[in-house]
């Protein structure tokens, strides 16, 4: 018998990993099965079938016959498409929310908001399909016509991690198709049912709104699978969201074949709390940056800079903070839980092993510091940590965990050098009510990072923004803003409508 969330959404315990398009999920067992796991209570879910080679093939001849079709629709016509699909989502929320909840672990309430944020792109890209605007420019030359214009660039990769099962996917096929792209997503192994119910949703939204298949869906049991979808030629956009390491490596691969990649990496995001700060904004919002999703998002808040003459009492106030999450961890399904577990067993490793490393190097454990091993599952404690020097290694390293190191300072220089002294650079904070000091993070030589929020913490982007960030971030940027270009390639256009032949840089050439 299914969990009853999957049976919620027609899932099964036996599900094929592979959309092949016309309607068709692969029946073919060759190629292994993927066993999510219930964050839970480390029970394996389902049994999701992989993409074997021969599907591979299958999805992306079909995808490229697909693109033939979709780059000539109109795209006002293709946002509607999407719209469908939003409206579609919109009427599963609840049952996709929970899915998202259970099979990663994240509580009800941000499950269900990730799929929110899937409506909203969506509505995004509707209106983004009227406006894929190009510039017109005024030409060097008499009688000549000058612009630039938007096309589909064709196949768009998109590689999800675990930790944004669903809204990662949308973010960019979302946008994507309203550029006129065919998209083919390899979710995280660790989370295929949730994208296997979200390509239903829309997949049968398309159809009844008579359009062509424009998602696919691939599974990689193993990493094969993976590096030929990377190193493929036909699919001229690989957008990555996951570690660094491993984008490291995809950005490397897609190069060398002169592919376009857009990653989504790893942050190491700080907030600056200075010695004005509203306490009643900023305590509530560290306390989410740090534990929300578990810590698991690429925003959660992992160093906290306090000024030294406000230290205590914020360190204080956020023991209490995380006294009151503790006694709300548990099933991320049960909307009254806070946190729920950690997404995998490793997880609580690298967790437990990042604590120990943060003692030995002189850190002190001022909350949390341990796995609840009363329980199955992959439940951790939130772990506030301090005594650490930002260049202490932990620190400068991103643990996907709900540990929070907590450093002080004494002028917002000092704060900021130590901000932006990381590889990494996503998101960032400043709570304060001074404005020269909000105006100073925000300026050039302010923040690093490719988010800087002022008294709002570190994750929770929305989705109107540019999404992304800097250095080993990966520079990608993706849903809202001008992001939609990433899925277009730019044509310059020159026109003469004269009746003579002028030569730009006023260069003779006299036949
Ligand atoms: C991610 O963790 O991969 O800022 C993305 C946020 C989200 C995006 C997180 N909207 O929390």
């Amino acid at each position: 018998m299914p969990h009853p969330v999957l049976s919620a959404l027609d899932l099964s315990s036996t599900e094929s990993g592979t959309y092949l398009g016309n309607g068709e999920w692969s029946g073919d067992t060759s190629a292994g099965v993927l066993q999510p796991v219930n964050p839970t209570d480390g029970e394996v879910l389902a049994q999701v079938r992989a993409t074997s080679a021969a599907d591979y093939e299958t999805v992306i001849g079909r995808a490229q016959e697909a693109f033939k079709v979709w780059r000539t629709t109109p795209a006002p016509r293709r946002g509607e498409a999407v719209r469908l699909c939003a409206d579609a989502l919109r009427r599963n929320k609840d049952a996709l929310g929970s899915l998202v909840a259970l099979e990663m672990g994240k509580s009800k309430p941000e499950g269900d908001g990730e799929v929110q944020e899937m409506i909203d792109i969506g509505e995004f890209a509707v209106g983004l399909s009227r406006q894929l605007y190009g510039l017109t420019m005024h030409s060097e030359r008499p009688g000549h016509r000058m612009y630039e214009q938007w096309h589909p660039i064709g196949l768009v990769g998109i590689i999800s991690a675990f930790n944004f099962p669903v809204a990662v996917w949308a973010w960019n096929a979302f946008v994507a198709a309203a550029c006129g792209d065919i998209c083919i997503w390899k979710p995280s192994p660790k989370t295929p049912l949730s994208a296997i119910a979200s390509m239903k949703i829309c997949n049968q939204a398309l159809k009844e709104g008579g359009f062509p298949d424009i998602f696919f869906l691939i599974n990689d049991a193993g990493t094969d699978l993976a590096q030929t979808f990377v190193d493929d030629r036909r699919i001229p956009l690989i957008s990555f969201t996951g570690s660094t390491k491993v984008g490291r490596q995809v950005g490397e691969r897609v190069a060398k074949r002169m592919g376009r990649s857009l990653l989504e990496l790893g942050g190491n995001n700080a907030i600056i709390v200075d010695q004005t700060a509203d306490l009643k904004l900023a305590i509530p919002a560290i306390v989410f940056g740090a534990v929300g999703t578990c810590g698991q998002r690429c925003t959660s808040t992992r160093r906290l800079f306090v000024h030294a003459s406000i230290y205590d009492s914020v360190v204080e106030k956020l023991v209490a903070g995380y006294r009151q999450v503790e006694q709300r961890i548990g099933d991320p399904t049960d909307a009254a839980n806070l946190m729920g577990p950690l997404n995998s067993a490793d997880a609580v490793q690298a967790y437990l092993d990042t604590i120990e490393k943060a003692k030995a190097a002189g850190g002190t454990v001022a909350s949390g510091g341990r796995a609840l091993d009363d329980r199955k599952g992959h439940f951790v404690l939130p772990t506030l940590i301090t005594g650490l020097a930002n260049d202490a290694e932990v620190v400068q390293t991103e643990t996907f965990a709900p540990i929070l190191y907590v450093m002080k300072f004494a002028d917002l220089d000092e704060a900021l050098a130590m901000q932006n002294d990381v590889p990494q650079g996503l998101s960032s904070a400043i709570f304060t009510t001074d404005l020269r000091a909000s105006e100073r993070f925000l300026s050039a030589w302010g923040s690093d990072c490719g988010i800087a929020n002022v008294n709002i913490g570190t994750s929770g982007a929305e989705i109107g923004g540019a999404f992304g960030g800097e250095k080993e971030t990966g520079g990608g940027r993706e849903s809202g803003s001008d992001a939609w270009k990433a899925y277009m390639r730019r044509q310059t256009n020159t026109i003469n409508w004269s009746d003579a032949m002028p030569l730009a840089q006023g260069i003779k050439f006299d036949l």
